[in-house]
């Protein structure tokens, strides 16, 4: 190929890439710091900004973007990979703006697909990769199957509280995901919060541990208020952006869509697509002896939360 060739071969891919969904996993090394709340109304708050935001619940253990917007969703990813439905009957748009996709108990099949099945399911998720951001709302603790989405992902959200406790498993998640991947980019947000000054305290002892003793570099998202609109809007099964959106949990909620949002330069880019997406957590996936190890977390994460 001349150098004229591979220019325009260059500047066609990255025109391809520009069109593409921008992935971003929720994660966190504890249970119960917000991750499932927060990833409902970042994603609202992102479609408030004019972005297009599928939602992806991929919580395998315990399945509740459901609870909180008060849906419950027929079908999911696991009627899609069996063939049974497709894509588009399984998508919910909501009355929030956003899409969601409910992934519950498909996920672990993945890894037993046919060539064939495979391509299909990927090339399925061509049609929603126009939209900007999926936010993949991923189960909590250093497992196989939640490290998967994480790599799988062009960023990783880690969530964690001002707890002690939350603080080293934030670390613990932030090591493992630096061993797995070690050029992804991880930002963090503290939840809970009591005040401005609890929030930058805490962020930035994070953000200092992992430099210093990972040297990797976690970029600060912000925080949120502990805020008792929070429950309270998962009691009414309304997002708490829309049922209050000049609360204080609302305004941190906000502001961290627009860093998301423009830090990134504008919507329409730089992610690497839906389709790819699932590509790689394929090739990253539980396989068959690693689904005893998916069942043991499913229960744990239960007990925990009980
Ligand atoms: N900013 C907040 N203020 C008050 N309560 C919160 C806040 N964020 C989350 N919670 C509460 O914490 C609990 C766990 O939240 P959830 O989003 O389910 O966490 P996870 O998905 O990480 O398990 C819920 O009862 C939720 O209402
Ligand atoms: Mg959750």
């Amino acid at each position: 190929m001349d150098q004229a060739t591979n220019l325009r071969r260059i500047v066609l891919e990255q025109g391809t890439k520009a069109k593409k969904t921008k992935t971003i996993a929720v994660t966190s090394g504890k249970g119960g710091v917000g991750k499932t709340s927060l990833s409902a109304n970042l994603a609202i708050a992102l479609a408030q900004t004019g972005a297009s935001v599928t939602l992806l619940d991929a919580d395998l253990g315990l399945a509740n973007i459901n609870i909180i917007f008060g849906i419950i969703p027929k079908y999911n990813l696991y009627h899609v990979i069996k063939g049974k439905k497709s894509l588009r009957d399984i998508v919910i748009e909501i009355p929030e703006g956003i899409k969601i996709i409910a992934g519950a108990s498909g996920f672990y099949q993945l890894a037993n697909l046919e060539t064939k099945q495979r391509n299909d399911f990927i090339n399925g998720f061509a049609s929603l990769d126009a939209d900007d951001y999926m936010i993949i709302d991923t189960g909590a603790g250093v497992s196989q199957n939640v490290l998967s989405f994480v790599v799988a992902s062009d960023e990783v959200i880690v969530v964690t509280t001002p707890e002690p406790t939350a603080i080293t498993d934030a670390y613990g998640m932030i090591k493992s995901i630096a061993a797995q991947a070690y050029d992804k980019n991880v930002k963090l947000i503290v939840n809970r919060v009591q005040s401005v000054s609890e929030g930058k305290r805490v962020a930035q002892r994070i953000i200092n541990i992992a430099s210093q003793f990972l040297n990797i570099k976690v970029e600060n998202l912000g925080f949120v208020f502990d805020d008792s609109v929070v429950p309270k809007s998962v009691r009414n099964q309304k997002p708490f952006i829309v049922s209050y959106p000049k609360s204080k949990a609302s305004g941190c909620v906000s502001i961290i869509a627009d860093i998301l949002a423009n830090r990134s330069g504008g919507h329409p880019e730089r992610g690497s697509g839906m389709s790819s997406f699932f590509k790689n957590l394929m090739n990253f996936s539980v396989n068959k002896d690693d689904e005893d190890d998916l069942l043991d977390d499913i229960e744990e994460s239960k007990e925990e939360k009980e």
